[in-house]
């Protein structure tokens, strides 16, 4: 997620910028830059790195005053961490600072390339200032260029842009990541921030600007393009701000999942198919296995996607533990692609374990959510999750976005290499198409899961339990719980319990029931029986009512077992955080536990 600021007025411009970015340095980022403007001259300043380089920088020269200044940290997604590739982009005489993902980016280069357009980076933003100036070229009125080159944008677009051509302006316009406007506290100023952090303090009124709305700023006011606007105040908590008005940063990161989860599929999911700009078929020629490896909640979305791409792409696929597999000696042939999939990309078994399989002569892939990352750089492909800085120590929105790559992947190769129907892979479309939806917290379930929460506060032990994908959904409901409350848990596939653990059944053993109705129903609801019959007490997660069930979260009913499971991940997420909450823990940071394990 990146971060947008803007500014109108009298004040130092670059001080309030650069302050106001680092408001949004909690966002994460891998590059900064600044743009300014008088009526003689537009400067632009970007540094790779943190924003102290971008300060040091511009501490090497003077600056004149500038009434007009946009400012931004970058997340990548297009384009690797370079100063090129950091914002604002430039075109001959105007900036622009852009948060989102230009889905038809590709096809505007070409076009504005064949008008003579030069292209200096590797980002999908830049198309967006070249258009602009290509439509003010031809129309000399810098709100028609605006409102054309708007038109032409397809996927996500917040964007502020500067021209030369209206030196005394700001454009704006919002569609899909967040875009505030406020009237500043100081006669004829305004301001802009993608989030509120940047903006307390310097103004009482602001608007939360709504897709499709846009404007035009001057130190003489507001012109907005539309009138779904509505004026409101800002919250005085900057710590407040930064968690968007929720408890926590894992609160925030498991509401924010169905927004990151669209940002993942932009440009990706397609009617007629998967479309990943960063490998080529080619990855693919001559493999016949996939060997995916991670820890922790990353193993669990690759235990996950070994179920989808046996099932749906026809490739053997096996998982591995990373610390497991680096002394295993394990026996690894070139026709495996070996993926690992990393949040931070930093995790040192992971690392070490993708290290090894370069050296057997393995192509290899990450599926990563931090670009320039140590696997990033060592893998011979990389997919990027965009789902933006995950703070919280428990992962959430890298799970489930890393869970809809890996879904996207499968039907990649399934169309690549023929197993997969036009019908079968128009239904997994349907149903990758209403992930977003599902991800939404609804009012109903958080306030289940947190008047629930008070009843699991002690017991010896949680078990919960699934078949096949809901078994490593099980691992990561199990693997929440402990890591936040502190509370035993255990994931187990559904049929092994049998197998030795009903032997642990009671009252005080407590059993989570991954219950979907459009998977094996009937199989796990008779395993759910068996523990009920000997008394342990069951918490039931299903779109089905169950009668055996001591407690119940009745989900929607869906007819794609992956909508089930995420909209059952969202109830374990939301059941960890409650109880850990009445626990009195840290959630965000939670004992003996660090963000990301450098370290073996
Ligand atoms: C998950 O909630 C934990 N924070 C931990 O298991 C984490 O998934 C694991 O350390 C792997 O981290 P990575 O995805 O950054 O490689």
């Amino acid at each position: 997620m990146c971060g947008i600021v803007g500014y109108i007025g009298k004040k130092d411009t670059t001080k309030f910028l650069l302050d106001g970015l680092k408001e949004l340095e909690y966002r994460g980022y891998d590059s900064a830059g600044i743009a300014l403007l008088n009526q003689n001259k537009i400067e632009v300043f970007k540094a790779l790195g943190k924003l102290s380089n971008l300060e040091n920088k511009i501490s090497q020269v003077t600056i004149d005053s500038y009434p007009i200044g946009i400012g931004h940290t970058r997340w990548a997604t297009h384009g690797k961490p370079t100063e090129l590739n950091a914002h604002p982009h430039l075109g001959e005489y105007s900036y622009v600072v852009h948060n989102g993902i230009i889905e038809n980016y590709k096809e505007l280069k070409e076009e504005l390339s064949s008008k003579g357009h030069n292209f200096v980076s590797q980002t999908d933003t830049e198309v967006i200032v070249h258009l602009f100036e290509n439509y003010y070229n031809s129309l000399n009125d810098t709100k028609k260029a605006f409102e054309n080159t708007i038109k032409r944008l397809e996927g996500a677009f917040s964007i502020l842009l500067i021209s030369k051509a209206d030196p005394e302006k700001i454009f704006f316009f919002k569609h899909g990541s967040p875009l505030i406007i406020a009237k500043g506290n100081e006669e004829n100023e305004v301001l802009f921030a993608s989030s509120d952090a940047p903006l307390i303090g310097f103004t009482q009124s602001v608007v939360y600007l709504e897709d499709g709305v846009g404007g035009i700023a001057s130190a003489q006011g507001i012109e907005f393009l539309s009138d779904n606007y509505s004026w409101s105040n800002l919250p005085t908590s900057k710590q407040f701000a930064q968690k968007d008005g929720f408890r926590f940063f894992m609160e925030k990161e498991i509401y924010e999942q169905g927004t990151v989860v669209s940002d993942c599929m932009l440009g990706r999911l397609k009617d007629e198919g998967i479309c990943f700009d960063e490998i080529e078929p080619s990855l693919f020629d001559g493999v016949r296995e996939i060997k995916i490896c991670a820890c922790g909640t990353s193993y669990h979305a690759g235990l996950t996607a070994s179920y989808l791409l046996e099932r749906l792409a026809k490739i053997k696929c096996s998982v591995e533990i990373a610390s497991e597999f680096r002394y295993k000696q394990p026996l690894l042939t070139n026709d495996t692609l070996f993926i690992v999939i990393s949040q931070s990309g930093e995790t040192a078994d992971t690392l070490e374990a993708l290290k090894m399989a370069k050296k057997a002569g393995l192509k290899s892939l990450v599926i990563c959510n931090v670009d320039n990352s140590s696997m990033t750089r060592t893998a011979d492909y990389t997919i990027l999750t965009r789902a933006g800085i995950e703070k919280g120590v428990a992962s959430t929105k890298a799970f489930s976005t890393q869970t809809v790559v890996l879904w996207m992947l499968a039907l990649y190769i399934g169309k690549l290499n023929s197993h997969l129907q036009k019908e079968d892979l128009d239904k997994e479309i349907l149903a990758l198409r209403e992930v977003p939806k599902t991800l939404i917290v609804s009012d109903r379930i958080h306030e289940k899961t947190r008047r629930l929460s008070k009843r699991y506060l002690h017991g010896h032990g949680f078990f919960f339990i699934g078949r096949d994908v809901f078994f490593p959904l099980a691992l990561e409901g199990a693997l929440k719980l402990k890591e936040i409350s502190y509370l035993h848990a255990e994931g187990y596939p559904a049929g092994e319990m049998k197998h030795g653990p009903i032997a642990l059944a009671d009252p005080e053993l407590f059993t989570i029931a991954l219950m979907p109705q459009n998977l094996l129903y009937d199989k796990i609801k008779s395993n759910v029986e068996e523990l009920s019959a000997r008394d342990s007490t069951i918490c039931a997660i299903s779109p089905l009512d169950f009668e055996l069930a001591d407690d119940f979260i009745k989900l929607q009913k869906t007819d794609h077992y992956m909508l089930e499971f995420f909209e059952m991940l969202v109830v374990l997420q939301l059941l960890s955080m409650e109880i850990s909450i009445r626990l009195g823990n840290d959630v965000d940071m939670p004992r003996n536990l660090a963000k990301s394990v450098t370290v073996e």
